[in-house]
């Protein structure tokens, strides 16, 4: 009997897909040139599996100011914020982030998946609620298990179904907090978050929606798809990530409740973790500009994503959303197919993302490729171009 024994089915699994030359999970990246080019044994690939939505990691203000930091303030803080780790740096960024939304209060995590951790698992406790869209983030899920709070699941964006569940609670739902995303980052669609607030405000609820995704994409200013519904005025916590299109790493919570600060107090993924470095931080806030007044960025970006979409619908693929977005999830038959297309898809020099079942929500076998601000159109030709070879392939699956 061995510990490692039931990971048997995994690592069999993992096997499984590391044939045909290149690992398609966890493939070994050599080396990074820009936002959009990188080499993998040996050749040069176009990177259409990132999250670099804007594509601001080479960003010279985004270096300069990480650099700048690091040999001003040295390579990490070697502490909580609740201890040595708050920095003028940290503070700096949540004022920062607080003023874009025009909110009292904003907190610093050190990652995205600590933030919903620390949010949620504080926000929500005992005798309340966490009710949760069933195709949430597995840091949503484990922030679930780290709350006392009792977790509802409702169907994925079904409204109806969130009600019925908040009606089932009756006065309790008070105490509810209801979490769905700005953006789902395997099949790539958006929440109906106008009916969500209509619902949540009926039955006094509270609603945190995660950004991580949709941060910099949508918009005016870029602060998420709740900015660009017109409802900031009707939620009461943002999540978001600095790892996506802020091209850094970290997290936030945002809210315009000024005791959102009390949290910091009592939040164990907030407390007993170290601050991010100051390069980190440094880096995050040079990007955070550029995405406030990133206008041309989205609109390259939405360009981008607009023009993707609809050609590779017109070849015949059938994509986990309706509406265009940065991430666009073709769906594949079975795990061979996706796997096959996604070792053709190299071939031709373009690396995505290969998203397979735990990951997946339904057990669905996807090709995920995300969008960028930096991709230039010969850029977004090549990936069509790279598809366009594999549709009879694919035409012949969902027929069959
Ligand atoms: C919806 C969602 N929330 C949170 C996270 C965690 O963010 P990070 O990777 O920055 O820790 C992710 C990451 O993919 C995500 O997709």
């Amino acid at each position: 009997m061995s510990l490692f024994d039931k990971f048997h089915a995994v690592v069999e699994a993992r096997n499984a897909l590391a044939g045909g030359g290149t690992a398609a999970i966890a493939t070994p990246i050599e080396s990074v040139q820009s936002a959009t080019r990188g080499h993998i044994n040996g050749r040069e690939v176009l990177l259409a599996g990132t999250n670099n939505y804007l594509g601001l990691t080479f960003s010279e203000p985004v270096l300069d100011a990480a650099q700048a930091a690091l040999y001003s303030l040295g390579a990490g803080t070697t502490g909580s914020r609740m201890a040595n780790g708050s920095y003028d740096l940290h503070r700096s960024l949540e004022q920062e982030l607080a003023n874009a939304f025009g909110w009292p209060a904003a907190i610093v995590f050190s990652t995205g998946y600590q933030a919903n951790l620390g949010a949620l698992s504080t926000l929500a406790g005992r005798g309340e609620y966490l009710v949760l869209d069933s195709d949430s983030h597995a840091s949503i899920y484990d922030a679930a298990r780290l709350s006392q709070a009792e977790t509802i699941r409702f169907r994925h964006n079904d409204p109806e179904n969130l009600d019925r569940r908040l009606t089932r609670l009756g006065d309790q739902a008070k105490s509810a907090l209801i979490v769905v995303e700005g953006l789902y980052s395997m099949l790539g669609d958006q929440p109906p978050l106008e009916a969500f607030v209509e619902i949540k405000n009926r039955h006094g609820a509270w609603l945190l929606v995660d950004e991580a995704h949709s941060f910099g994409v949508f918009g005016d200013r870029g602060l998420g798809l709740t900015e660009a519904c017109g409802l900031l005025d009707e939620v009461d916590f943002i999540v978001g990530t600095f790892s996506k299109s802020l091209a850094g790493l970290g997290g936030f919570c945002v809210s315009p409740h000024p005791q959102l600060d009390a949290m910091r107090l009592a939040s164990r993924p907030y407390i007993f973790t170290a601050s991010p470095s100051p390069a980190t931080i440094a880096g995050t806030r040079a990007a955070l500009q550029q995405l406030l007044e990133g206008q041309a960025l989205r609109k390259q970006l939405h360009r981008n994503f607009e023009r993707f979409y609809a050609a590779t619908k017109a070849m015949g693929y059938e994509l986990g959303s309706e509406t265009p977005g940065p991430v666009a999830a073709i769906l594949m038959p079975d795990r061979g197919t996706a796997l096959a297309h996604w070792h053709s898809l190299l071939e031709s020099g373009v690396y995505a993302n290969l998203m397979i079942p735990p990951a997946t929500p339904s057990g669905l076998n996807l090709l995920r490729i995300s969008l960028s601000a930096a991709h230039t159109d010969d850029d977004v030709d090549t990936m069509i171009n790279a598809l366009q070879e594999l549709a009879p392939v694919a035409a012949y699956n969902q027929t069959a």
